[in-house]
């Protein structure tokens, strides 16, 4: 962790300004923000902690755990939303036992919302790892995700 931080603080001068891409940066390397990450972040930049985690909690774009092997990333975007998003993501917690911007105990599994995954002709709809599943139901995530019960 302390490798990868020294790397991305190379590239900063330690200004507050900073904080916002020195989050996305660290965040690009390791791929979420570890509570031991945001604390080397105030430190770098001497602020409190507190300021770090305050901006940082403000954009949805920062995680705090790591992705699952396997992540769903659900559409909320319009055509989605009017063809059932919500119900296709309650469906999707139910069976995983996860709430959006979760990830699961066995890092197996994690779930986060996007705005439009470019697919709106085929909604509602998800991609598991990149890979689209289109024209959802209820029944169809159940399917998908059943023997993970
Ligand atoms: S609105 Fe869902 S893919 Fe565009």
């Amino acid at each position: 962790m302390q490798e990868c931080l020294d790397k991305v603080f190379k590239n900063y001068k330690g200004n507050v300004e900073e904080l916002i891409p020195l989050l996305q940066n660290v965040q690009e390397e390791s791929g979420f923000l570890s509570d031991c990450a945001m604390s080397e972040i105030a430190k770098f930049l001497r602020v409190p902690k507190s300021k770090v985690y305050g901006v940082a909690t403000f954009y949805a774009q920062f995680r705090f755990k790591p992705k699952g092997r396997n992540h769903i990333m659900l559409c909320r975007g319009t055509a989605c939303h009017v063809k059932g998003a919500p119900r296709i993501l309650e469906e999707i917690e139910k069976n995983l036992e996860i709430k959006e911007g979760e990830t699961s105990a066995d890092l197996e599994y994690s779930i986060e919302s996007v705005a439009c995954i470019g697919a709106c002709s085929l909604a509602p709809c998800i991609t598991v790892n990149e890979k689209v599943h289109a024209d959802l139901t209820p029944q169809k995530i159940e399917n998908l995700f059943k023997r993970k019960k």
